[in-house]
């Protein structure tokens, strides 16, 4: 088809919304041609955070809550194209990561869902859709994840600097790409980036997020406290290695922060934002790099910016809308990319990153 078009879905562990981009891709080329958030509501929301723990009832909520979001999803794609006035013919395919319910890389018997169903999304929108990026590579041995570091790779890998990728999430990503072309792609879960002070500042002070990082900044960071966090076998372990709220979660914070009962709230939030950034600049330490690209939602906490340049003085650090790509849409248009990878019979996963035994083809592909 001319136009190259393919539409992107994703909504992430921070369940602010579902972000949909419309990407025009050829050949290395990825250009965002528009995008847009739908908020989760509220009622969908509770029931996420629900089932993301075994609990009773859980099937029947969850097969109730696959069809709900796999509307909402089919909305969101079709609201783009109504924004963008693009016929759904001009779109060769949506690549919907789906919702995050369960991850659990590293049990006997390795699993992963993601939720929102893809029969509903091609069904309302009439364009074939991909989706389910992640259990085959799991199937091949991998993590499922991170899936974003070979579009990444295509993105930004460059000849002269080693860079590195940083997706600020619920849960925070890197990509390592070294300037020297021999050296593989690496790439890894950190740790926690958004989520944990999301739920601090939703339990002190009934808000969503952090503006800004305004609170954090308020706070002074106890070393203490920070070295405690930081305490924690994930860091010590060796990519590739993925994590998410399952473990990072209200249950670990708080058991946490028990052992700190006086610290003052603004400090607890300060500490967790100097966390998020410590356990990222730890783990790269070893890597020679010369520039830092931010992208996802934490890129607009300037207190989180701050720190990175802080702890990484010699490092140049920069918002990806410097390379003209909105950091809020980079995971969305990664998810298109891995759509046409998928249509074009391409594989889509990284075995180095993802530890997998060799490159597969991801997802399914439901027809229009
Ligand atoms: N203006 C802002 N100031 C501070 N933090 C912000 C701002 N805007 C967004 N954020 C943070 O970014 C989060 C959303 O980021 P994003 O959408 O990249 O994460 P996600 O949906 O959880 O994705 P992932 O799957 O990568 O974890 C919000 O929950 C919030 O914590
Ligand atoms: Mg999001």
């Amino acid at each position: 088809m001319a136009d190259d078009l393919y539409i992107g879905l994703m909504s992430g562990t921070s369940l602010d919304g579902i972000d949909a981009a419309l990407v025009q891709l050829n050949g290395d080329q990825a250009t965002v041609l528009d995008s847009l958030c739908v908020s989760l509501p509220v009622q969908l929301k509770d029931e996420i955070k629900f089932l993301v723990n075994p609990a009773e009832q859980e099937i029947n909520r969850l097969m109730t809550l696959d069809i709900q979001l796999g509307k909402l999803f089919a909305q969101t794609a079709n609201q783009l194209l109504e924004k963008t006035a693009t016929k759904k013919e001009q779109v060769i395919a949506i690549g919907s990561h789906g919702q995050t319910i369960r991850h659990w890389p590293t049990a006997e018997h390795a699993s992963t869902l993601q939720i929102a169903d893809p029969n509903i999304i091609a069904e309302q929108t009439g364009i074939t859709t991909v989706a389910d990026f992640r259990r085959r590579d799991m199937a091949a041995g991998g993590q499922g994840a991170p899936l974003v570091p070979a579009f990444h790779e295509k993105l930004f890998r460059d000849k002269t600097k080693n860079r590195v990728i940083l997706n600020l999430g619920g849960i925070a990503n890197v990509t390592l790409l070294a300037a020297d072309p021999g050296i593989p792609v690496t790439g890894f879960d950190t740790g926690p980036a958004n989520t944990l002070m999301n739920h601090w500042i939703g339990q002190q002070q009934n808000k969503s997020y952090d503006e800004n990082g305004k609170w954090a900044a308020s706070g002074k960071v106890d070393d203490a406290f920070l070295t405690h966090l930081l305490d924690d076998d994930y860091f010590q372990l060796s990519p590739p290695k993925s994590t998410g709220t399952e473990y990072f979660n209200a249950h670990w914070f708080a058991q946490k922060l028990g052992a700190f009962p006086s610290l003052a709230a603004e400090d607890v939030q300060a500490c967790l934002a100097a966390f998020t950034v410590k356990s990222i600049t730890d783990t790269i330490s070893h890597y020679p790099a010369d520039e830092i690209i931010v992208c996802g939602g934490g890129v607009h906490n300037s207190f989180i910016l701050q720190l990175l340049k802080e702890y990484m003085p010699a490092v140049t650090v920069n918002s990806s809308e410097a390379y003209g790509l909105n950091p809020d849409y980079i995971e969305a248009t990664a998810f298109a990319w891995l759509a046409k990878q998928t249509m074009e019979h391409k594989p889509g996963n990284l075995p180095e990153v993802t530890g997998a035994k060799r490159k597969v083809i991801l997802g399914g592909i439901y027809y229009k």
